[in-house]
């Protein structure tokens, strides 16, 4: 099958015409493709000597599907549904192959072909849905037509990739391997004109609803609204597939649309259609010229064996490259290594690893208390105590003992990078690598440039980003960086709003539903109050002038009460529990401080604690954004998505902003800095950024 640089080809062999896909890099379905498709399946038609039309891609994948590009407009006739139509109606039998991966629309094409032919290792799928919509190109129409409905469902609702081979009724021939694939599918589409095999289009096969069909659907539209709280697509998925059941293809056809754009049309759809292009676009740093080479890493060290230098090590020893580890004394780093085997050991337990995993990966660890033996290794990262002292007389020790053009990383999470760096002779060589706990699980890594950070070394963290498959985002130096310093404000308003009179459950059920993981007294509760308390106790000079700043969480800190671990913190816990049980002896506290501090108690809104909560958490991200210590809104809404758990359907808290209006969060800013006295005075000045954007009418979005 030759190649050629049209978009899509056409050539003739025997009674086949040959329909090749040819828009690299994945065959996204654009206006062009869309056009090709058309025409060469018009020329087939045309031509007497053809018999039957064999669709393939020259690509590695069969299609990735719709070209979101297109999402936002202009003339993009024909449309999917309008090519399919074209193919399916074919007089002629048309046979996809589907050699590589075939994706949303790209599956949808084969769908609507006569005959589907794959081999055993490829995997397909319709991930509209985690855009916001559902396949809107006959996918929820013509899948439960060729499947059963449970597994049309699984499918795409979960929008994720399935094995061929756990679709029974799809394909009509699975070769074993993709090598064969070709020759078994010419010989196939062979067969197909010899014996005159049968138009076999997928909208004749006709279903009907049974009461067992009904009951099942019913059943899962419950299972999805509780596995999917928050999100309006899913349900909709269930929908569509259902009215193949209760509508005949065409109908259904038109219902699948109806709900189709019934989905576009949600905050929801634009706000994951923005995280997917936010996320692409956080691995792109401007600024950094292309012919810029990473350095190759291929050993690597971690200082500090305790909770974030094990789950940073296993990172690398999952991505098979090896790692040692320096503590200071032999048992601590025993201890270390023996938590990181049992780690691996629970995995292999639930059957995520086989043995031989752990021992392969174990065997990629080894420990050391000695920094000779860091003389060979191509990165460092440091991961000892949160105190300058100690970070830069590791980092002194690292200075002697690295070879040249060792990068040096701290995983400080508040430090002063460039302090780190100026402590070195090799400032060029340092950069923080911020990753989130646990280490091994987050998907977050806050990639931080310092002042004097090699563009080399940049590109080194982004690219080592995704090997340790991690969403890399350069940020730049500050207190916190982008994500803690953003979940100050968050932690100081819920602990205010305490003293003014809610609960912490109040709080955090508000956030809940908002959509966060949990809320911030459960989350402070889990993370451990100390922790908070010690940050605190580093910027008293900065709070002072604040009494009433987390007051209650350090009295709890002062009894002892520092969250989950000891049974008590803003909530209590009974033994071997991790639900929270609300406890009026932290309302009386709470109201006692309030008390003193000359603060009266009222009751507060659900909608207050939203505001006070996620607005002043916004309002650092353009102060954050005005100061470039992010590059782009979209960057911090990757941040908070991967590090913090904020909703995907909101896209992110620069994106929520964009979506109410920054007049309307700007307003709301002001409206709390008149109304909550002094404290508002201080606490709610909106960010210059946010008062010009919304001045102009502007989006965070449009500071590209
Ligand atoms: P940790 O207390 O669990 O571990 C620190 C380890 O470093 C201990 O095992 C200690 O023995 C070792 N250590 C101390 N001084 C050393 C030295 N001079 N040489 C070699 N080893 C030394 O602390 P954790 O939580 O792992 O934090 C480590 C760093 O990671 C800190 O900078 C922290 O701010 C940062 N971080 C922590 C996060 C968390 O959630 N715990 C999240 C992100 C960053």
């Amino acid at each position: 099958m030759s190649k050629q640089s049209t978009p899509v080809t056409y050539n003739q062999e025997q009674h086949l015409a040959l329909v090749g896909l040819n828009g690299a890099p994945v065959n996204a379905l654009s206006k062009a493709l869309r056009i090709g498709i058309i025409d060469s399946v018009k020329k087939a038609l045309s031509d007497d000597k053809v018999k039957a039309i064999v669709l393939y891609s020259h690509l590695p994948l069969f299609s990735a599907g719709a070209d979101i590009s297109e999402f936002s407009g202009g003339d993009l006739s024909p449309m999917l549904p309008e090519v399919l139509d074209v193919i399916e109606q074919s007089t002629k039998p048309v046979i996809a192959i589907v050699g590589g991966n075939a994706f949303g629309g790209g599956l949808e094409l084969a769908l609507a072909c006569h005959y589907r032919i794959t081999h055993a290792k490829n995997k397909v799928g319709l991930p509209e849905v985690h855009l916001g919509i559902l396949p809107g190109a006959g996918g929820t129409q013509r899948l439960p037509r060729l499947t059963d409905p449970k597994t049309a469902l699984d499918m795409i609702v979960s929008g994720a990739p399935t094995p061929v081979t756990t679709l029974s009724g799809v394909f009509d021939l699975i070769v074993d391997s993709a090598d064969e694939l070709q020759a078994a599918a010419m010989a196939f589409a062979t067969d197909v004109v010899e014996q005159q095999m049968p138009v076999k289009k997928v909208c004749d096969i006709e279903l009907s609803m049974t009461s067992d069909i009904e009951a099942l659907f019913e059943q899962y539209a419950q299972g999805v609204a509780a596995k999917t709280k928050g999100y309006f697509a899913p349900g909709h998925c269930v929908l569509a597939v259902k009215a193949a059941f209760t509508h005949d293809f065409k109908d259904g056809l038109a219902r699948e649309s109806e709900l189709f754009m019934e989905c576009m049309k949600t905050s929801q759809a634009r706000a994951q259609q923005h995280f997917f292009f936010a996320e692409r676009a956080a691995s792109h740093v401007q600024g950094i010229a292309k012919d810029v080479v990473a350095r190759d890493i291929k050993q690597v060290a971690v200082i500090g064996a305790g909770t974030m230098g094990g789950g940073i090590a296993m990172n690398f020893a999952n991505a098979g490259i090896p790692v040692v580890m320096l503590e200071l004394k032999q048992d601590a780093l025993d201890k270390g290594l023996a938590l990181i085997r049992r780690n691996y050991e629970n995995s292999a337990k639930k059957g995520k690893l086989t043995t031989e995993q752990v021992e392969q990966r174990m065997s990629l660890l080894t420990g050391t208390t000695s920094y000779e033996d860091l003389s060979n290794v191509d990165l460092v990262i440091e991961a000892v105590f949160e105190k300058m002292s100690v970070k830069k007389e590791v980092f002194g020790m690292l200075d002697k003992v690295c070879k040249p053009g060792a990068i040096l990383a701290s995983n400080t999470s508040t430090l002063d990078l460039n302090e780190i760096a100026a402590s070195v002779s090799r400032p060029q060589d340092v950069i923080g690598l911020h990753f989130f706990s646990p280490a091994n699980v987050m998907k977050l890594l806050e990639i931080v440039r310092g002042e004097k950070t090699a563009d080399d070394v940049i590109k080194t963290a982004m690219k080592l980003a995704k090997t340790i498959r991690k969403v890399g985002v350069l940020v730049g130096v500050c207190f916190g960086f982008v994500g803690n310093r953003m979940i100050e404000p968050y932690g100081r308003e819920a602990n205010r709003l305490m003293l003014e009179g809610a609960t912490p459950e109040q709080v955090d059920k508000v956030i809940g539903k908002f959509g966060l993981p949990m809320g911030p007294f459960t989350m402070g509760d889990m993370a451990g109050l100390d922790i908070g308390y010690f940050v605190r106790e580093s910027r008293r000079e900065f709070i002072k002038h604040d009494p009433s700043y987390c007051i209650v969480a350090d009295k709890l800190v002062a009894q002892g009460r520092v969250g989950l671990k000891v049974g008590k913190g803003a909530y209590l816990y009974e033994q071997g529990s991790r639900q929270p049980i609300p406890d009026p002896e932290v309302i009386e506290i709470a109201k006692q401080e309030a008390k003193r501090l000359g603060i009266q108690q009222r009751e507060i809104s659900d909608q207050e604690i939203l505001e006070r909560c996620i607005y002043p958490l916004i309002n650092e991200g353009a102060d954050i954004l005005k100061e470039g210590i992010a590059s782009k809104s979209s960057d911090i809404d990757v941040i908070y998505v991967y590090g913090y758990g904020f909703p995907v359907f909101r896209g992110g808290p620069m994106q929520y902003a964009d979506e109410i209006g920054l007049a309307e969060v700007r307003d709301r800013l002001n409206h709390y800095k008149e109304t909550l006295g002094e404290y508002g005075q201080h606490w709610f000045t909106p960010s210059s950024l946010l008062n010009d954007l919304a001045d102009a009418g502007k989006t965070f979005g449009s500071l590209k």
